[in-house]
């Protein structure tokens, strides 16, 4: 401790106040001993704790680039309205399709609720269908999905069926699939939220009322809502 004192002693002793300072100095350093101990450990637990917060995150990332669910996969295999090759064809208009799909993850299984298939021309609902069977979809499976509309679920009116036969006289008619299902991913035994799926197909089919070979197998995009 400082003895108020020793100050005068001090400075009459010594002009240039060298044992005050050294007093003061002997102090302070220890003082700076203490701080910087106190600095060392809490940088030393600062270091430790963002070591341990980077290896938590390289592990969460890894483990979530390993389980990342990949989306189902839709392939377009068959479309066709075989009537389109024939003059009466309107009144017994039927389409069929196959589509594939494909779960491609390795450890996540796919619950698909009940899927609705819709066909439409030029954006207009042309036929439309609840294709009944919720399925659970294994990993690396592939599920074929293949149905017929024919009578109510057809709903072209003559007018379109003329704007068909139109675009047959040109070679094409041009068409869109959709596939809507609202799915889980399941893994192991956690079930994720509800989300709502659509895979749309362009498909085109060409004056004998199959599907153009060029949008044979082709992929579907596939996005959320
Ligand atoms: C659907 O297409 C696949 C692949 O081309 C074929 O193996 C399967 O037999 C077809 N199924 C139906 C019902 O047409
Ligand atoms: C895919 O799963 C379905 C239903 O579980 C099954 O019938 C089919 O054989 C499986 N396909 C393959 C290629 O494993």
């Amino acid at each position: 401790m400082l003895d108020p004192n020793q100050l005068p002693i001090h400075s009459t002793r010594s002009p240039d106040h060298q044992p005050v300072r050294r007093h003061h100095s002997s102090h302070y350093y220890a003082h700076r001993v203490q701080e910087s101990l106190a600095t060392r450990l809490s940088k030393m637990i600062c270091s430790v704790f963002l070591t341990l917060l980077l290896l938590l995150g390289i592990i969460t990332f890894v483990l979530w680039l390993s389980l990342r669910p990949h989306r189902p996969r839709f392939h377009v295999q068959q479309f066709s309205i075989p009537s389109l090759s024939q003059a009466s064809g309107f009144e017994n208009a039927e389409i069929t399709f196959n589509v594939t799909v494909r779960n491609a993850n390795q450890h996540i299984g796919v619950y698909f609720d009940a899927m609705e298939a819709t066909v439409y021309y030029r954006d207009q609902k042309v036929g439309s269908k609840t294709l009944l069977f919720p399925f659970y979809q294994q990993p690396k499976n592939t599920t074929i999905i293949a149905d017929v509309l024919s009578g109510a679920t057809i709903l072209v009116d003559s007018q379109q069926w003329k704007e068909f036969m139109n675009d047959r006289q040109l070679g094409t008619v041009p068409f869109r699939l959709d596939v809507t299902s609202t799915i889980r991913f399941k893994v192991s035994t956690w079930l994720s939220k509800h989300h709502r799926m659509h895979a749309t197909c362009d498909v085109s089919v060409g004056s004998d009322g199959l599907i153009l070979a060029s949008d044979k197998d082709k992929r579907c995009p596939v996005y959320f809502t």
